[in-house]
């Protein structure tokens, strides 16, 4: 089978379409024949060995998929193959077969296509995790997310629209914020243009926002935390712009500040029922047609460092996802 193999840590640009072995899956595993394969900003960091987990060499990137199973290991009983399936495997993903323990192996409903089902869980299942049960979003709070046009920023947006939150969501670029604007959100901060407290100020009458969602840090971070409103919520979800942001404790007691980390791994290895209950509840809002992922562009398997690149130099809007076979 074909893969992108990744055979020292290093440039993404050093990433190579090889042939590799068929593997076989574990006892309690199954092999998925991968039609999709979503990227998202953990992969770079992967290949780049910044992660905070380091596949053994050589490793194929590509952390969420979809497609059927090809195989069952001897232990597995209740998936079939042939059945559309979507999982989160960290790695392994950009290959034309994956392997994936049993319990990171999902249905995908018949309502939901391929692609969609490829990027729906890295975003979707980390913001909701994020404003569900880490930043407790009441309906009629005001939610502020930065990085908003991107993969779990989006989902964020419409995840607090579909929890009943006033969302506001703040980005680098006109180009963005338009997007977001055809996406139905009206309240946006271009932040590469306005100062960002100045804006949501205007916007909030001053208030400011009850729950801010920061997967990218940095400056950025420093700036939204003075945002909060009293019992304000600051999630940490990431660092997109590679710098870990700084935090004056005196605003924590100021407005009575609660700042809160969001990791989704931890959340999936440790609380298997709240997991599988948040996965149900989003996929009812998909059914609804309340959330849906936004592809922005679609790759080929021989262009998937181009589609790991359109994420690192920050052009996309929504997700990005390589598809292997139709
Ligand atoms: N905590 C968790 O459990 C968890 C789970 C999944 C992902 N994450 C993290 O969340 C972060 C975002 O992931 P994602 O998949 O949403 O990424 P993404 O689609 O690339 O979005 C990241 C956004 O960050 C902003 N950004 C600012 N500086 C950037 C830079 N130097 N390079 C790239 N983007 C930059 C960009 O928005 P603007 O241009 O509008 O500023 C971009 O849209 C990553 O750090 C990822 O590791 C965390």
């Amino acid at each position: 089978m074909k893969a992108l193999v990744c055979n020292a840590f290093g440039p993404i640009d050093d990433l190579r379409v090889q042939e590799v072995p068929v593997p076989t899956p574990a006892d309690q595993g199954v092999r998925i024949q991968v039609h999709a394969c979503g990227i998202n900003f953990p992969d770079i960091l992967l290949v780049q060995g910044k992660y905070q987990v380091r596949p053994p060499l050589p490793f194929f990137p590509g952390g969420e998929v979809a497609g059927t199973i090809s195989a069952l290991g001897p232990g597995v009983t209740g998936l079939r193959v042939g059945q559309r399936v979507m999982a989160t495997i960290f790695w392994g993903g950009l290959a034309e077969e994956v392997l994936a323990p049993v319990a990171a192996v999902v249905p995908v409903p018949d309502s939901m296509d391929m692609l969609s089902a490829a990027v729906f869980q890295g975003g979707h299942t980390t913001a909701y995790h994020a404003l569900r049960q880490r930043g407790a979003l009441q309906r009629g709070e005001t939610l502020l997310v930065l990085g908003a046009a991107g993969g779990v920023g989006m989902a964020a947006m419409q995840i607090g629209r579909a929890m009943g939150a006033r969302v506001i969501g703040a980005v680098s670029s006109a180009r963005k914020l338009e997007a977001l604007r055809a996406e139905g959100f009206e309240d946006v901060i271009d932040y590469g243009r306005d100062d960002l407290r100045e804006a949501l100020n205007r916007l909030t009458g001053g208030q400011g926002a009850d729950v801010i969602f920061d997967p990218v840090g940095g400056e950025l971070f420093g700036k939204a935390c003075r945002c909060a409103r009293r019992n304000g919520r600051i999630l940490i979800v990431g660092f997109a712009s590679g710098q870990i942001g700084q935090y004056a404790t005196n605003l924590a007691l100021l407005k009575e500040n609660a700042v809160i980390g969001v990791n989704y791994q931890q959340f999936f290895a440790k609380e298997r029922a709240a997991v599988d209950r948040n996965f149900e509840e989003l996929m009812a809002l998909n059914a609804s047609g309340a959330i849906r992922p936004r592809i922005d562009r679609v790759f080929a398997l021989d262009e998937a460092v181009q589609a790991l690149a359109a994420v690192a130099d920050r052009s996309v809007i929504g997700k990005v996802v390589v598809r292997l076979r139709d």
